[in-house]
């Protein structure tokens, strides 16, 4: 078994986007991009992943604003928030954390958003163009996958690709992007999700498993195939008396057994993570260089 290194290609990735920032836009007196994050509450994992998001925007030479309110903020307000940024000129892109608190209408919010500083690519015009292979914002998690197999020399074409979880962030727009007519597409995809009976079916058959289904260790050896890759998307803390911090993270998949039947496999912490954190700034690229209209 060979690992599918994120840690290692995400920091090949940003290698090339700081040589861009630095002799393309800064060297020529361009400015650096530049990207706002909404951050609603205090949920630890959203508070991770902006802090995350934030360091990686400083490790390019890109500008980073992080925008907080409590947790009682009104939609209201809250869409004012978005009104505001869709119309900062010194913002290029930016992002609203989710989940967003219970009162609030993710999808409200997400509509708000113009589409052409939509880094997430969570707006329905982005989706709609990239169902139909069109210049927009991939979603930062299916976009880091896709560049993770691509950059990590695993073949799609022709494969069978099982994507398990139908989420609109990742099993829903992964199946999309691996099933097109493109480079890293051409894929023949199953999508199984909470309906699908007798799981272990359909999950022998993958010589590509993509894990999003949010439950931890759910994945044992005996529903891989001998020789599979297996990409794990799920990121759970549990307690751990061996951490400073209390926790340690792991996966849907139960990394110990399964690396020994597959070929390939994503660790947690450092597969898909830092993946989706680099797909983020390659759609704040794209947005500064106003390359989707
Ligand atoms: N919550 C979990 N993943 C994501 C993501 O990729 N973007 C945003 N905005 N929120 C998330």
């Amino acid at each position: 078994m060979q690992l599918l290194d994120g840690k290692l290609i995400s920091h090949q990735i940003k290698t090339e986007i700081a040589l861009h920032v630095r002799e393309k836009l800064l060297d020529a007196g361009l400015a650096a991009p530049h990207i706002a994050a909404v951050l609603v509450g205090e949920d630890p994992a959203s508070q991770t992943y902006v802090a995350a998001k934030e360091k990686s925007c400083r490790e390019v030479g890109f500008l980073s604003s992080v925008y907080r309110y409590p947790d009682n903020i009104t939609e209201k307000q809250l869409l004012k928030v978005v009104d505001f940024l869709n119309n900062d000129p010194e913002i290029d892109g930016f992002i609203v954390q989710l989940p967003l608190p219970k009162h609030i209408n993710e999808q409200k919010i997400i509509e708000r958003i113009n589409p052409v500083r939509d880094i997430d690519g969570f707006h329905p015009v982005n989706i709609g163009k990239m169902v139909l292979g069109l210049p927009c914002f991939l979603p930062a998690t299916p976009f880091g996958i896709v560049t993770l197999l691509e950059r990590g020399g695993v073949e799609t074409a022709g494969k069978h690709c099982v994507v398990l979880g139908r989420s609109h962030i990742v099993g829903t727009p992964i199946s999309i992007l691996l099933s097109r007519k493109s480079t890293h597409g051409n894929a023949t995809v199953t999508l199984c999700h909470s309906f699908t009976p007798d799981l272990t079916k359909y999950t022998r058959e993958a010589d590509i498993l993509i894990v999003a289904m949010g439950k931890p260790d759910c994945i044992t050896k005996e529903m891989v195939k001998p020789g599979a890759v297996v990409i794990d998307v799920g990121v759970h803390r549990v307690p751990s008396e061996e951490t400073k911090s209390g926790y340690r993270l792991k996966g849907d998949v139960k990394f110990d057994e399964v690396s020994r039947v597959c070929s390939r496999i994503t660790p947690v912490p450092g597969g898909v993570g830092p993946m989706t954190i680099v797909s983020l700034l390659q759609n704040a690229l794209k947005a500064s260089q106003k390359e989707i209209k």
